[in-house]
């Protein structure tokens, strides 16, 4: 299981500061958001942030871009530190291209889907990436409402992997909390972002402690216990 907490619901005036707690918090990895007010209504941050805090972090770096065009920004990204670079499958027939680009450089490759598109449309990638990441939100915004009826495209990518013998990740991300967290490791994610839940907490590690245990757990009934 791994926890990535989502650097959007961070601290924008101290980025460095926040990458440095999420490294000490027991996290595995450090989900980085990224808008072009184009993809989404709404601009996050670039590669030379990630350039910047990638020497205060060893943790793994997982880059989603919600981009029309990520083509552009591939080479940036990977030369500005990300481990894996996530891609959105609504980009459509540049989807196959950029997959190759992407592994081209030496990354690990990600497939997102938003919650109204089919998950039909990610099947015929599902042989050639690390991570699936299923949009429980609506991208753009943290601090959404987890869409319940996103589970059960967790529970078809699951189906897939086993159907199929695949290893890619199951990841989701959106109004991820104890609770949600716990429905979404039930349907088959093993992958799981988090950013207002986890970043809005006075201890980070005390919430990636607690969000760790529930979803190896599988149980929603923890999320009331003291950890
Ligand atoms: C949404 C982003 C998410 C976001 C999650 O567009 O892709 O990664 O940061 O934020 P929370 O956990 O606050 O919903
Ligand atoms: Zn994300």
């Amino acid at each position: 299981m791994i926890i990535a907490p989502s650097l959007l619901a961070g601290n924008h005036a101290a980025f460095g500061k926040d990458a440095v707690r999420a490294s000490k918090s027991g996290a595995d990895w450090l989900h980085l958001d990224i808008m072009d007010g184009h993809f989404v209504p709404n601009i996050s941050f670039g590669p030379q942030v990630v350039k910047a805090i990638r020497p205060l972090s060893k943790l793994f770096f997982d880059v989603h871009l919600m981009c029309s065009k990520p083509e552009i920004l591939l080479e940036p990204f990977a030369k500005a530190g990300a481990d894996e670079i996530i891609i959105h499958v609504e980009l459509g027939e540049q989807v196959e291209p950029l997959i190759w680009k992407i592994k081209n450089l030496g990354k690990k490759v990600g497939l997102a889907i938003n919650p109204l598109t089919d998950i039909s449309k990610v099947e015929p990638f599902l042989d050639k990436i690390d991570l699936l990441l299923v949009m429980t939100v609506n991208p753009g915004f943290g601090g959404q409402e987890f869409i319940h009826e996103t589970l059960p495209k967790i529970q078809q990518a699951e189906a897939w992997r086993r159907q199929k013998k695949l290893r890619y990740q199951i990841s989701v991300d959106g109004g991820i909390n104890l609770q949600t967290a716990a429905e979404c490791a039930r349907a088959g994610a093993d992958t799981f972002v988090a950013g207002t839940s986890l970043f809005g907490q006075r201890s980070l590690k005390a919430a990636v402690t607690k969000m760790r245990k529930i979803v190896n757990a599988h149980d929603p009934a923890l999320a009331d216990l003291k950890v």
